[in-house]
């Protein structure tokens, strides 16, 4: 290991880890890409519509210039957090990484939309703390008996026949956020209609006005 100051060692005694620094500053990057980067973080349950709403907005986003990406539950936990199942304590890391993942693109300049169930608001905070300034939380609402009609994968009716433990709101909790920055209901609006209100609040929040040539 290379040799480092006493000083050095301090910041990270455990692991003398010592953090560096980009050459390309944030607000060069948002300045190229006419965009601020941003965590819109979706919670609700399974079922709610976070997914289509997050790959719908993608498009739309993309469409229309965006620099985006979305992180979606299902597709890490296939890959980056495939180690991880559902107990209190695996879904609290999997939202840790989750979160340092979107705080990544955020400093990139990106805007990621992140689509997690994130059922506890402890580890939602954790994830808001990785990107401060920059965490928008989205609830994405839709009451448990809309969800269990619609079960896209069939794993209500598996959790309900005992099949599948620790399933959000059958046998585990969903702590819905106190003050998100905005809800949108897929109970009582249609696809369309979030969609139009997630771009509106994007492009509120995030997008920035062509530079001067
Ligand atoms: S989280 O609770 O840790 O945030 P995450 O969003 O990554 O969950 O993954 C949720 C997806 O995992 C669901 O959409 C569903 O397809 C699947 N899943 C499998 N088992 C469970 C379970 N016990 N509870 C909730 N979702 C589950």
């Amino acid at each position: 290991m290379r040799d480092l100051p006493a000083a050095c060692h301090s910041l990270n005694p455990s692991l003398n880890i010592v953090p560096v620094e980009h050459r390309i500053a944030r607000c060069d990057r948002e300045r190229k890409n006419q965009q601020r980067g941003g965590v819109l973080w979706l919670t609700g349950l399974s079922g709610a519509g976070k997914s289509t709403l997050a790959f719908a907005l993608e498009e739309h986003l993309f469409r229309a210039g965006m620099q985006v990406y979305v992180l979606d539950g299902d597709n890490l936990r296939d890959g980056l957090n495939g180690d991880l199942g559902f107990s209190r304590e695996d879904r609290r890391e999997n939202i840790r990484r989750a979160g340092e993942v979107a705080a990544l693109f955020a400093d990139a300049g990106v805007l990621c939309i992140a689509a997690f169930i994130s059922p506890y608001r402890t580890d939602r905070a954790a994830a808001r703390d990785a990107a401060p300034g920059r965490f928008h939380e989205v609830y994405v609402r839709a009451d448990l008996a809309t969800c269990e009609r619609r079960d896209p994968k069939g794993l209500y009716r598996r959790a309900r026949a005992g099949e599948i433990r620790n399933f959000t709101a059958v046998d585990d909790v969903y702590e819905p956020p106190e003050h998100p920055s905005l809800a949108v209901d897929t109970t009582t609006g249609s696809v369309e209609r979030c969609v139009t209100t997630l771009r509106d609040y994007v492009e509120t929040h995030f997008r920035l006005p062509a530079a001067p040539p």
